[in-house]
């Protein structure tokens, strides 16, 4: 009988789209996937490092699993991604932890899944964390088991080597390596074909992608690759994250100036408004530098979109750099933030040499005020779109009305309206807006 495998996925968009590539790997053997961890006989956790509550939430969620034991006592539970590769086979230590984990498979060891399963069946426990220079998974096309059928993402590089000091990433996704460009585009024309409207490129630093072609010797670059994807069809459009300010570059801002289905939306994390802090982040960049970035896109994409991740208390921050990081914002004027309160990470070179000193109470209201302040800059922005006219990329029905359908615009805001027209999703409509929330844009479909 084939198994039963469900797969759980927490953090970042690159671990929704490995998610795919699990999928792919092992619907190819004998299993099949279903979409309730109660079904199953083999459960994933695809896990995050990146806050400590992060974490906390993968075991609370690993101890809740256990009960399901009792009814099968073959259940494989397996630990997948970054939590595999920074705690290793501590995740194996029944006693420390609390609990029984079967497998432990770091993000560059997918392709082992099949044979560790097999391990497992015969009784071991299976661990494989070892990190790769190479793999980017370019020959495999995921299984998209939890889409929409419009929106899909495409990994086009892994890694990162820019060991910001508060961050874990480089440290549970190795060495940055990119996809060879022609598996990129192939994969992207086939989502075309089977109806998929929007791809996003990801990387953990989509624009350092680099690919030098060894028989041509042609070098492509990450503007290069995005022109490439657009091409394919005025159709498909093309989004891309996260992009690392030091590498955002005009040449870059050009391409997509040039493309009308390259998405108006730009994640450009500042982290912070303040230069000490950014130094001492190791982010590369002041906050000049930073804001020469968002005047390069003001200037070459006028209606651009623009957005950020923000941390609240990184160590050493003082009132007034917390003061700069919301005058950036006021300055910036973001249309959206992902907004965090520092959490150190063990191993990160923020952990051995910098002293985690903002009180948690001060995290906790710098946070609260960037948010209050981001609710505001976000309003007013959605209140500027009103009276405007966006091509809006439908989804789905609403969430609050069978008769609505939701979509976005090409800035990436939620757009919802009614469907007057028999929408489907994948379908493109101009809609008007005529009222809006901090969250969202309301509009009706005009014609033409
Ligand atoms: N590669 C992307 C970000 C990946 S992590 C980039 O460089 O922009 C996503 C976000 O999590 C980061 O932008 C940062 O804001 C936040 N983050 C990372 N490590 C963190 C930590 N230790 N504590 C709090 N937030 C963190
Ligand atoms: Fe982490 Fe910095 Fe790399 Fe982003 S660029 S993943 S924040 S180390
Ligand atoms: Fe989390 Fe790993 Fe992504 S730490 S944010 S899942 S790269």
């Amino acid at each position: 009988m084939e198994k039963k495998i469900y797969i759980e996925t927490y953090g970042c968009q690159m671990n929704f789209s490995d998610s795919e590539i699990v999928a792919s790997i092992i619907t190819e053997k004998n299993y099949t996937s279903s979409d309730k961890a109660e079904d199953a006989d083999i459960i994933f956790l695809n896990t995050c490092s990146i806050r400590e509550n992060a974490e906390q939430k993968v075991f609370n969620r690993l101890k809740q699993l256990q009960h399901l034991r009792k009814n099968k006592p073959g259940l494989v539970l397996g630990v997948l991604g970054c939590m595999a590769e920074r705690l290793k086979t501590s995740l194996l230590e029944e006693k420390e932890m609390g609990m029984r984990v079967d497998m432990v498979v770091g993000p560059d060891s997918y392709r082992d899944l099949p044979q560790l399963l097999l391990d497992v069946e015969n009784g071991q426990k299976a661990v494989n964390v070892i990190l790769s220079s190479e793999e980017t998974y370019a020959d495999i096309t995921p299984v998209r088991y939890a889409s929409n059928g419009v929106s899909a993402f495409i990994s086009i590089m892994r890694g990162c080597e820019n060991f910001c000091t508060y961050c874990v990433v480089p440290f549970t996704r190795g060495k940055e390596r990119s996809r060879k460009p022609e598996s990129i585009i192939n994969e992207a024309k086939g989502l075309f074909r089977d109806g998929y409207r929007e791809i996003t490129l990801l990387g953990q630093n989509v624009n350092s992608y680099h690919w030098q072609d060894e028989q041509s010797g042609k070098a492509w670059s990450f503007p290069a690759l995005m022109e490439a994807v657009a091409l394919i069809d005025p159709a498909l459009r093309i989004r891309f994250a996260t992009s690392h300010p030091k590498d955002m570059s005009d040449e870059l801002l050009q391409i997509i100036a040039l493309h009308p289905n390259i998405c108006m939306a730009i994640h450009l994390p500042a982290q912070s408004g303040s230069s000490n802090v950014l130094k001492k982040m190791n982010r590369k960049y002041t906050r000049e530098d930073y804001m020469d970035r968002i005047h390069a896109i003001r200037r070459i994409l006028p209606g651009c979109a623009i957005s950020t991740d923000l941390i609240a208390g990184f160590c050493g921050e003082t009132e007034e750099d917390h003061q700069q990081t919301l005058s950036l914002m006021h300055e910036v004027g973001f249309d959206f933030a992902f907004m965090f309160k520092y959490s150190e990470r063990p191993g990160t070179l923020a952990a051995k040499k910098l002293a985690d000193d903002v009180p948690e109470k001060v995290k906790s209201r710098r946070l609260q005020e960037i948010i209050d302040l981001q609710n505001e800059l976000s309003l007013k922005s959605n209140q500027a779109d009103v009276g405007k006219e966006f091509e809006v990329l439908i989804e789905g029905t609403s969430k609050k009305s069978e008769k609505r359908v939701s979509g976005r615009n090409s800035q990436n805001k939620v757009v919802v309206f009614d469907n007057n027209k028999d929408f489907k999703p994948g379908d493109y409509a101009k809609v008007k807006i005529t009222a809006c929330s901090s969250a969202t844009l309301q509009g009706e479909y005009v014609e033409g």
